[in-house]
């Protein structure tokens, strides 16, 4: 059975009082999380002490990561600053590549550097120009990280991607990065999840609004492994 993922990104949401409670729910029920699914919340920065201390059932990871080194780099946090505190960190989110204005070689940059830094980056693509970018940057990026592929046109609109036309996107990013997990993001939740995963090149799925609830994220998190039973 392939590894299957759920990556849940807060975005810029939740006052440090509704993380605590977003915490608090999820982790009461962490008994109906299905062992084979690697669970990953990626909330924002000023979040992640909330984590410490309990025993919480998923990964942790960050949205965002500095392009430089430590330094004189203001309001930046790099990625040797998070080194033992998330696991992962995505890079390159459409989100960021559009209002941040966040090119292929940033991105490359970035992914570089939470990779020295010990960390698993997932890089965000939403085309294959974005795969071939990073593959010719980084050869060996598939040993390293994941990609989380996102239609603009799914991402925020309740408009989700076929499952099959997502699948032939993840074949061909998968032609040009290798064994990388690639995961479908946009407009995933509960209902249209087990679609994706049952697919045979999407490893999991990029959960955005879905995961702001945590009984919503739960719903998303036990319909990935429905699989081929919910088309
Ligand atoms: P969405 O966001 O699930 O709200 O469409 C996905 C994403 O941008 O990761």
């Amino acid at each position: 059975m392939k590894n299957l993922y759920v990556l849940g990104n807060w975005k810029s949401n939740k006052t440090l009082e509704e993380a605590k409670a977003w915490i608090e729910q999820f982790v009461s029920r962490a008994s109906e999380l299905p062992k084979e699914v690697t669970v990953i919340v990626c909330p924002a920065f000023h979040h992640i002490p909330l984590f410490d201390g309990i025993t919480f059932p998923a990964h942790l990871g960050s949205q965002n990561i500095s392009a430089y080194a430590p330094g004189a780099y203001t309001g930046e946090v790099a990625a040797a600053m998070l080194e033992h505190v998330v696991e992962y960190v995505m890079i390159g989110h459409s989100e960021r590549r559009k209002y941040q204005g966040e090119t292929d070689e940033i991105v490359a940059q970035k992914a570089s550097l939470v990779i020295a830094a010990g960390m698993k980056p997932v890089v965000c693509v939403s085309d294959v120009d974005q795969v071939r970018a990073l593959h010719a940057r980084i050869a060996n990026f598939s040993e390293k990280g994941m990609l989380l592929y996102e239609p603009l046109s799914a991402i925020g609109t309740g408009q989700a991607d076929s499952p099959e036309k997502a699948n032939n996107m993840a074949h061909d990013i998968t032609n040009i990065i290798g064994s990388a997990p690639i995961l479908y993001g946009g407009s995933v939740v509960a209902a249209n999840v087990g679609g994706f995963t049952s697919q045979e090149y999407i490893a999991g799925v990029g959960v955005g609004g879905a995961s702001l609830d945590p009984e919503k994220f739960i719903q998303v998190i036990v319909g990935a492994t429905a699989r081929a039973s919910v088309k």
